[in-house]
């Protein structure tokens, strides 16, 4: 039997507005970038010790790992990216996913640690080949198919083995993107609309703060545990729940986070409309609307964050923001046509959704 390689790509994400909303069962309008992850899965047939263990090679940082299939010794936590390597072989092994030994080669073009979710798009590139190879000849495993099923194995990869108790924003983001649109998601019932967009010569770019965030240890778990702490106070399950007029009697910071969410739901709603509408300067209004919000009422800038929204407002862009869970990390600009991008500013579009590329 020849060696067995299949190939998938999962793209990162950009935020365009809807921040901290995905785990308070809010709304959120992101994009897939073209920048993204892809794993090459090889199983060579006929190596006996290969064929119980996986190889992972993580080719731009010249590192690798290696651990036994979960069906021969249970997996153990590691650090970084081989974290999310060995919960995907585990989260996809517990759900029933048959795996074979496999040698992972793992490249990349989104910047780590900088808010465009370069973890989501390896987990989910991840999953994607492990999935494609345990694959028999039979029906498509349920995971194949079910996007959001897939969606919540890669959020249980974050969460339970790195610690990080992040939403379900980036890994929809990723699986479900297409070329041309942005995503309207709803966090409560799980629907994801496509936004047509088409800015006609209006551009996206990211600027990196140059600050490295690891959710896991900034004040993201803290801001969600705020948001849990707020709802039993309101008594409802989720801020989805409730409206501006009913924060009253929370007390701060409780309140100023509730605020945030329940005004950046209205926020995605305004910015879809805005998109269908063309109205792209109303969009960017919208956008520092959301940043302001994520600064003073969510306190999740830092001074290098903040240093980069004015470099990019200096240098043209009608609106800018801190995008994804803050404390350092990557701004969103939105240059108006012929405004030329700054030095260090990448452009970002809307890309495919993860796929399997080669199998
Ligand atoms: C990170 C998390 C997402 C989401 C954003 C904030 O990107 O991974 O789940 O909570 O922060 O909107």
């Amino acid at each position: 039997m020849p060696a067995r390689r299949v190939v998938a790509f999962a793209p990162g994400r950009v935020n365009i507005i809807g921040e901290h909303t995905d785990y308070n069962e809010g709304l959120a309008l992101p994009f897939a970038i073209e920048q993204g992850v892809t794993v090459a899965a090889v199983v060579a047939p006929g190596e006996d010790a290969a064929a119980e263990s996986i190889e992972a090679l993580a080719l731009d940082l010249d590192e690798r790992d290696s651990f036994l299939l979960p069906a021969v010794s249970p997996i153990h936590p590691a650090d970084g990216w081989r974290a999310f390597v060995r919960g995907a072989v585990a989260e996809l092994a517990a759900a029933g996913t048959a795996l074979p030994g496999a040698r992972l080669e793992i490249t990349g073009d989104v910047p780590q640690g900088g808010g465009l979710s370069s973890s989501a798009a390896l987990t989910v590139a991840l999953c994607l080949a492990l999935l494609e190879l345990g694959a028999g000849a039979g029906e498509p495993p349920a995971l194949r198919v079910d996007g959001i099923a897939l969606a919540r194995l890669c959020s249980r990869v974050e969460n339970e083995w790195t610690g990080a108790h992040t939403g379900l924003l980036d890994q929809i983001a990723s699986l479900c993107g297409a070329p041309h649109a942005a995503l309207l998601i709803d966090f409560r019932s799980l629907e994801v609309q496509r936004v047509p967009l088409e800015p006609e010569g209006w551009r996206f770019a990211v600027a990196d703060s140059g600050e490295r965030h690891s959710h896991a240890s900034s004040g993201y778990n803290e801001r969600r545990a705020e948001c849990a702490s707020a709802c039993r106070l309101l008594g409802v399950d989720s801020l989805r729940e409730v409206g501006a007029g009913q924060l009253a009697g929370l007390p701060a910071p409780l309140q100023r986070r509730a605020r945030h969410v329940v005004e950046e739901n209205e926020r995605v709603l305004a910015a879809a409309r805005a998109i269908r509408e063309r109205d792209m300067p109303g969009l960017a209004a919208l956008v520092n609307a959301s940043h302001a919000s994520l600064r003073d009422l969510y306190e999740i800038s830092t001074p290098a964050v903040e240093r980069t929204v004015e470099g990019l407002r200096a240098a043209g862009a009608v609106g800018a923001r801190l995008i994804g869970g803050g404390f350092g990390g990557a701004v969103l600009g939105l240059f108006a046509p012929g405004t030329p991008l700054p030095a260090g500013a990448i452009e970002v579009a809307p890309g495919a959704g993860a796929h399997v590329c080669a199998r």
